[in-house]
């Protein structure tokens, strides 16, 4: 219902059998297609693009006004308090939590902080490295268990600074009670912050005034997986994480004062954005939230639920088909990870490329604990992989959908599907050495 809000969805692309098909993305937890008023809004901001904070020409002031009421409508998206919180353009939700980690040293110190079973290694290794760290687990199902959080946050006694957790997992799709969870942190002293990465593209987030103790303290996101992909993310967090100390990179634009001996930093948010900002991915990002909000996060988030519960239903159908997934649609985001018993995991999306048309993505998803307990990897089979590097690993295939995708498109890859699940000989033996394997 809504691909003509998506631009470059009309092309034809080749299969082995020499047709061409309409491509069918289903890779949108990975990254997203523009919306055509991104397109359309840096085209038509182009011919007043110029320097941000660094000119006196009419261009440089349109360009610098742009940039800094952007941060009120990012800040907006996410119900965050203007006068609390503020956001920092970063290049993605990576950076954004590298950056937090790092900003977060006199906070945390020996502290502890509490990451989960289920994290994208972007909410993980940043806090690896620098931290005392435990890890929150996941059931058999792979939902977080907040019974072993609780558990955790009672046995660090009032240790732990951060829980920093996913809001909704990029390998299941399953959404985690954020306020909940935020309360329950708040109530043994810590902080919290969301990787909205899979959650802010897909459903409403309201972060909650600071004075609830169900708010959220952070939360990070990209624009690359919410139709904007110029290279944009965010960073929100209160004014006064930034207070003291600088940023992990410091340089041009985030001084006052420099002379030979000293510096004066600049406030925030100018003193974390080191070097010139990336206007035009702001621009971008600012389109697609105006997009975003004109169709009503809701709505989005209805649809892509409908069509999640429909391809739910329909796979139950293919034969030899593993799922991981709970089924509760009410509580997940539109992604599904699966396998077809009998064939590797990069062989079923192969055939989906070249024999459907159709881009998936397959293997650990930058998630690879996680994956492991999905699939229950032993100690001894991670061992057997770290001595033989080149031997196949274990994974999933996942279709991850965007508002733009339909029930015609599910069908035609339920059907192909079928097809694979059926002969699963043909298919490993056409299909047997994957050109990709994504970690
Ligand atoms: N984190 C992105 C994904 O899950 C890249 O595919």
């Amino acid at each position: 219902m809504y691909k003509k809000l998506v631009y470059g969805l009309d092309g034809l692309f080749p299969l082995t059998n020499g047709n061409r098909v309409p491509y069918i993305n289903f890779d949108n937890a990975a990254t997203t297609p523009p919306f055509s008023s991104v397109l359309y809004g840096i085209n038509h901001f182009s011919p007043y693009y110029s320097s941000v904070h660094r000119g006196t020409g009419y261009k440089s002031i349109i360009s610098s006004h742009l940039y800094d009421e952007a941060r009120n409508i990012v800040l907006d998206f996410v119900k965050a308090d203007p006068k609390h919180h503020i956001a920092v353009f970063v290049k993605n939700t990576t950076e954004a939590i590298n950056k937090l980690s790092y900003r977060l040293r006199d906070e945390i110190k020996d502290g502890i902080v509490l990451s989960t079973y289920m994290e994208h290694h972007s909410n993980d290794l940043p806090w690896r490295y620098k931290y005392n760290i435990d890890y929150v687990k996941v059931d058999v199902k792979g939902r977080l268990s907040l019974d072993h959080l609780e558990y955790l946050l009672k046995k660090y006694q009032g240790k732990v600074r951060l829980v920093a957790l996913t809001g909704a997992s990029n390998v299941t799709g399953y959404i985690n009670p954020i306020h909940k969870i935020a309360e329950l942190a708040h109530r043994y002293g810590s902080k919290i912050l969301v990787d909205g990465a899979q959650l802010v593209p897909h459903h409403p987030v309201d972060i909650k005034p600071v004075e609830d103790p169900a708010h959220i303290d952070y939360i990070a996101f990209s624009a690359h997986k919410m139709y904007a992909p110029f290279g944009t993310g965010v960073l929100i967090a209160p004014k006064d994480t930034f207070k003291t100390g600088f940023s992990d990179h410091i340089g041009g634009g985030t001084v006052d004062l420099v002379t030979i001996d000293e510096v004066i930093w600049a406030s925030p948010p100018e003193k974390e954005e080191a070097g010139t900002p990336n206007l035009f991915g702001v621009v971008a990002l600012i389109e697609s939230i105006n997009t975003l909000k004109k169709l009503g996060m809701e709505k989005v988030a209805e649809y892509e639920r409908r069509l999640t519960r429909y391809t739910l239903e329909k796979m139950k159908t293919i034969p030899n088909i593993i799922l991981y997934d709970d089924g509760d649609v009410e509580n997940k985001v539109s992604i599904i990870s699966f396998n077809i018993d009998g064939l590797y995991h990069g062989t079923v999306a192969t055939a989906l490329s070249l024999e459907g048309g159709i881009g998936v993505r397959n293997g650990c998803f930058c998630a690879q604990p996680y994956v492991q307990k999905l699939l229950h990897i032993s100690k001894e089979d991670i061992e057997k992989y770290k001595e033989n590097r080149d031997m196949l690993r274990p994974g999933t295939v996942r279709i991850s959908y965007g508002l733009y995708n339909d029930f015609k498109e599910v069908n035609i890859m339920i059907e192909l599907l079928k097809e694979i699940g059926s002969k699963i000989e043909y298919y490993d033996s056409k299909y047997r050495n994957p050109p990709f394997y994504s970690k």
